[in-house]
């Protein structure tokens, strides 16, 4: 197998993308790395010194897939109400979104219990990792966070010039906040923790982790990734987002992508502390890219909760399907509090992805802590069965 790796600065690179650039880094980084990675014939998606890396899918845009569990998507959205709000609001495509988006940010700030100028709306978080890593490592420094994360944060930072200090999950796959904050030093531009996290699914101690917080956030701001809190077993009751309003340097971003089940809608917001979204909006203009259909599609879904509901009690259904499913075959997998579910495979993940995307499953393949894995969305039960009999043929 051959394991030609590109390092994230240069695939930024050969994706056309200069420093000068980077306004144009693409919101789908993962889809253009994949595309770099198979021009080159990488194994990987990116070089990285730490142990956690992504095996090349043997595609990204095929039509033919009946099962796509690889992006941790809502197979049950846009909620109706939602679409149909999108729907009138093309009506007014000709004027700029800006009474529509202020109105979305004032809804968000009652709901967040901070002021409006706390709230940095974004075509979806990706966006803001992407702007909060040029923005704070512009003139270098570290970023500190968990080994495995997400990567989109991490990988911009490295791009304009930071420094990547990861942390092993422990044993039983929270943030290892103890040695995180024993590495804080005078070089530390931020902490990145993702919670739940991905690619793992699995959750940190909320006190631990307000604790945290509180305390780290004295010296470093930390940003606290929740683009699947709402999935959790507690819920929002799990978001680091009160200490914002206690006053602590703490960044929390969300998204509509997941449980509002918007994701090619595009939108998420950033809640912080003003100075941290002004330092954000002096470089980068977060509501521009955002379109006004998007916008009434968020304020409606922000409405309701039946749909919220009806989600999380399908992906519930869907966990327990393949958790069952993973059981009996004896994969080991992680506790998951989200909509995919991370499980140790025996095979090189290259040669697993190429098999599983021949049946029209797609997935996604990771190597950390020296194994292969799986991940895989949770899907209708219709698209989990499509998975599970592709496993059986594979695994035969
Ligand atoms: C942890 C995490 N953060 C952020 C995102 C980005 O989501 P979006 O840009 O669709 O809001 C994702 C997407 O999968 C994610 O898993």
């Amino acid at each position: 197998m051959k394991t030609h790796n590109i390092s994230r600065r240069d695939w930024l690179k050969k994706g056309s993308l200069t420093l000068a650039g980077l306004a144009m880094v693409p919101s789908d980084v993962w889809a253009e790395s994949v595309k770099i990675a198979q021009a080159n014939n990488s194994t990987f998606l990116y070089r990285t010194d730490n142990s956690f890396n992504e095996f090349t899918p043997p595609s990204v845009f095929e039509p033919k897939l009946k099962a796509i569990l690889r992006a941790n998507e809502n197979p049950y959205g846009p909620p109706p109400l939602a679409a149909k709000a999108f729907q009138e609001e093309v009506f007014s495509g000709n004027r700029y979104a800006w009474s529509t988006l202020n109105n979305l940010i004032e809804i968000i700030a009652e709901k967040e219990n901070v002021k409006p100028e706390q709230i940095l709306m974004a075509p979806g978080s990706s966006d803001i990792l992407e702007k909060v890593g040029m923005v704070f490592f512009q003139h270098g420094g570290d970023v500190i966070s968990a080994d495995p994360s997400y990567m989109s944060l991490i990988n911009v930072s490295e791009s304009v010039g930071g420094r990547w200090r990861s942390f092993k999950l422990l044993n039983d796959y929270q943030h290892d906040l103890e040695a995180m904050a024993a590495a804080i030093d005078k070089n530390t531009k931020l902490v990145y923790i993702c919670n739940p996290n991905n690619p793992t699914g699995t959750i940190t101690n909320v006190d631990k982790l307000k604790r945290f917080c509180s305390k780290i956030s004295e010296k470093v701001p930390v940003f606290v990734d929740e683009a699947y809190i709402e999935l959790s077993d507690n819920g929002l009751k799990d978001s680091m987002v009160s200490l914002i309003s206690e006053g602590k340097d703490v960044m929390v971003a969300r998204t509509f992508s997941k449980i509002h089940g918007m994701a090619g809608l595009r939108i998420g917001y950033l809640v912080g502390k003003e100075e941290t979204i002004d330092k954000i909006n002096q470089i980068t203009r977060g509501g521009m890219g955002i379109t006004g259909p998007s916008i009434m599609a968020a304020t409606t879904s922000l409405k309701g909760n039946e749909f919220l509901k009806m989600t999380k009690s399908k992906i519930a259904e869907a966990r327990d399907y393949t958790k069952a499913y993973l059981d009996s075959k004896g994969f080991k997998y992680m506790p998951s509090q989200t909509n995919f579910i991370i499980f140790e495979i025996n095979m090189d993940g290259k040669e697993f992805l190429e098999k599983i995307y021949s049946k029209q499953v797609g997935v996604r393949a990771f190597t950390f802590w020296g194994k292969n894995w799986c991940r895989v969305s949770m899907g209708t039960l219709d698209e989990m069965k499509l998975f599970t009999n592709a496993m059986d043929e594979i695994f035969a």
